[in-house]
């Protein structure tokens, strides 16, 4: 078969947090597809960014006192650590803010605006009297015109993931004041998604059962049929897109349309190609020759509540534009932890990724048990803590490692390593697992890994009833048995080749340890059609996964140990994202002495103090704490330094490390800055942890 050429993506999360356990249940699936076929020796390319444009980003930054390019740089440097704790390898990860996507998006709106796509009308909108501002739709909330939900946003409905304008929402107000927000005339520029090209084009495009789910298909149809408007008039096919945001806006600016901004969501798709060239450029390939080759597969996986701007916005925007659409939307259901109820979209609940990395839990436990729900549908599924030790401990130690650890050592001692011939019973089970393989490859190739897990699982109880029918620990121990016993214990060695070879996609470490184990380089899924042969050596075998305990599911859930109830803010604000042990060791804390502390001239906050921190040396440091102590309180004392923070050069000179002190967030409802100093006994150049 010849090599697949496929590009493949995730949905761009919003940078305005911390990855949650749904966005890491996404690029779970993604990475298993994509590595599943690469095994077939297909070429992918897999890329991710963030999102970085929009009201809601461009706020945030604002109460963060940030920029919003510096807000959404400090998101993307938390991402690698999840990725990497996870393995999740994607070969780029962008964001939307790159000059690859700003030259990609005006260059794709000012073809559709050539096709005859694009077309401005004078709207009203919404405008926020206490903001002075245009109200962005995440901004305006209200009751769904079409299912009544409440509390609703204002570009789309998460119950019933209707899209509408947010002036078709009931009884709205403005989330950023609570003031009523007044109607305001702007010019807004729109896709023309009602021209009867578009509709012909994604009517037949999303229900020809070659580019969405079936159930997705269904879902999508209703949008084209004829619906009650909230006036009470009737439409039938599609309706505009509203693509334009009025200053102030993060975003890019509309060619010819100053003030005039792209939507978000404009630009976020526009995201994956220009990660995707971003990626292309780096190695130095050719990104419109690789776009042109008419073999080329585009997938993106996406969650449920994404579907509208992936099966109609999108596909519209690329056909139009003259571009290649997208070969399949991959949709996922949403995931819920412990019965728990759909996690917000933004801020996830009950199973925080970053503390089950910190807490030592292996990260393809979660891979497998997210593996072995997801089926390829568009349907939730539940992460259960109990349900997650029984499935990893029973199908994973208990079926699969275990093949390994029961031969492994009989052939290690008894045969120096060295496999043997394995006879016809052995043979009969081994062709058995092989004959799985083209099943369990297209179980992967249609994201149904239940079904992959399900089969493998079922190869392994049979080896380990082929294991308890011949007893290699009662063959060890009878004379004249040496031959079977190699015999029985090789089939086991191959077998487990096999199955590791299968589980590969969703195991990379593991299957990384056992490749290392049976002295074998990296597997692919052609390998399963031969087998390792009399005479083959394979290494020291080592555990390869311990069993899931219930305390580490304990921790895991167990609430923070300050409730983070909204109301409570320890000193005025919230504690921190949790971080590894690794993360805290980087901070190298000192005890150091004050030798010396002097006013600084020209300065009422600042003290410039000289510390010793059994360096042989002083090192000068300024402290913003002249409004709490003279310098002499504080000459002679301890304190404590952080020793390898990077120096910085300020108005008075360079300050070379920095004192611990606290405060309170709001530093005017509750002044005061305190120095930290040790109990007695402490040395200057102590390090503190
Ligand atoms: N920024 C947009 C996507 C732009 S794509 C051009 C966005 N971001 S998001 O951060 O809200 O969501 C990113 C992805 O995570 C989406 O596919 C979304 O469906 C998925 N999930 C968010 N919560 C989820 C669960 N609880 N479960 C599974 N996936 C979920 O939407
Ligand atoms: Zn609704």
């Amino acid at each position: 078969m010849s090599q697949r050429k496929i590009f493949a993506t995730t949905a761009l999360p919003y940078a305005n947090g911390n990855f949650h356990i749904g966005h890491i249940m996404e690029y779970i699936q993604a990475d298993t597809w994509v590595r599943a076929q690469r095994m077939q020796g297909n070429q992918v390319n897999f890329v991710g960014a963030d999102d970085a444009h929009g009201a809601p980003i461009m706020i945030a930054a604002e109460k963060a006192g940030k920029t919003p390019q510096q807000f959404v740089a400090d998101i993307a440097a938390g991402r690698k650590q999840y990725l990497d704790g996870f393995h999740i390898a994607f070969d780029n990860w962008s964001n939307t803010d790159s000059p690859e996507n700003h030259e990609l998006s005006k260059q794709i709106y000012r073809d559709l605006k050539a096709a005859g796509f694009i077309e401005t009308r004078t709207i009203e909108q919404f405008f926020d009297p206490e903001k002075n501002m245009f109200l962005p739709d995440r901004f305006i909330k209200g009751e769904c015109p079409r299912c009544h939900a409440k509390d609703q946003y204002g570009d789309n409905c998460e119950v019933c993931s209707s899209v509408y304008a947010p002036t078709d929402l009931i009884n709205p107000f403005s989330a950023l004041s609570g003031a009523t927000p007044v109607m305001k005339t702007s010019e807004h520029f729109f896709f023309k998604l009602s021209d009867p090209r578009a509709v012909e084009f994604l009517n037949e495009w999303t229900q020809d059962g070659k580019h969405v789910q079936p159930e997705v298909a269904a879902k999508i149809k209703e949008w084209f049929g004829v619906r009650t408007n909230p006036d009470g008039s009737t439409s039938e096919g599609l309706d505009d897109w509203d693509i334009s945001r009025d200053a102030p806006y993060f975003g890019i600016e509309i060619p010819d349309a100053p003030g005039k901004y792209f939507y978000v969501w404009l630009d976020a798709p526009v995201g994956y190609l220009a990660s995707l060239k971003e990626l292309l450029n780096k190695r130095g390939e050719d990104y419109d020759a690789y776009m042109a080759d008419p073999d080329l597969e585009q997938y993106h996986f996406i969650g449920k509540d994404i579907i509208t701007f992936h099966t109609l916005f999108w596909p519209a925007m690329l056909k139009f534009s003259g571009r290649k659409t997208p070969t399949k939307i991959c949709v996922h259901g949403f995931l819920t932890v412990n019965n728990g109820e759909k996690m917000s979209k933004s801020r996830g609940t009950g199973l925080d990724p970053m503390k089950y990395l910190a807490l030592n839990m292996n990260p393809e436990w979660l891979r497998y048990y997210l593996g072995a729900k997801l089926n390829g549908k568009n349907e939730d599924i539940d992460f259960t803590a109990e349900d997650f030790m029984l499935r990893v401990n029973s199908d994973l130690i208990g079926k699969y490692v275990n093949i390994a650890s029961r031969a492994a050592g009989f052939i290690a001692k008894r045969f120096e390593g060295k496999l043997g011939a394995v006879s016809q019973d052995g043979q009969a089970l081994l062709t058995q697992l092989r004959e799985a393989k083209a099943g369990i490859v297209t179980a992967y190739e249609n994201r149904d890994s239940a079904r992959a897990a399900r089969d493998i699982m079922t190869l392994c109880d049979r080896v380990n009833s082929y294991v308890d029918a011949n007893k290699p620990w009662e063959l060890a121990k009878q004379e004249g048995m040496d031959a079977r016993l190699q015999d029985v214990c090789t089939t086991c060695i191959e077998a487990f080749r096999l199955l590791t070879i299968y589980l590969k996609p969703i195991l990379p470490a593991v299957a990384t340890q056992v490749q290392a184990f049976l002295n074998v380089s990296p597997l692919q899924f052609a390998d399963a059609d031969s087998l390792l042969g009399a005479g083959h050596t394979i290494g020291k075998y080592e555990h390869l996964m311990q069993r899931v305990v219930v305390e580490q599911l304990d921790a895991l859930f167990e609430p923070p140990a300050a409730p983070v109830v909204e109301a409570v803010k320890p000193g005025g604000e919230e504690i921190a994202p949790t971080i590894t042990i690794d993360d805290f060791a980087k901070i190298d804390l000192r005890i150091a002495k004050i030798v010396e502390c002097k006013a600084v001239e020209g300065s009422t906050k600042l003290l410039q103090l000289t510390l010793d921190a059994g360096e042989g040396k002083t090192r000068n440091v300024f402290s913003g704490i002249a409004s709490m102590y003279k310098p002499e309180q504080l000459q002679g004392k301890l304190t404590v330094l952080v020793a390898n923070l990077a120096p910085r050069k300020m108005k008075f000179g360079i300050s070379e490390g920095m004192v611990l002190a606290a405060s309170h967030a709001d530093e005017k409802a509750v002044p005061g800055i305190y120095v930290l100093e040790p109990f007695p006994g402490a040395q200057p150049g102590m390090r503190i942890g």
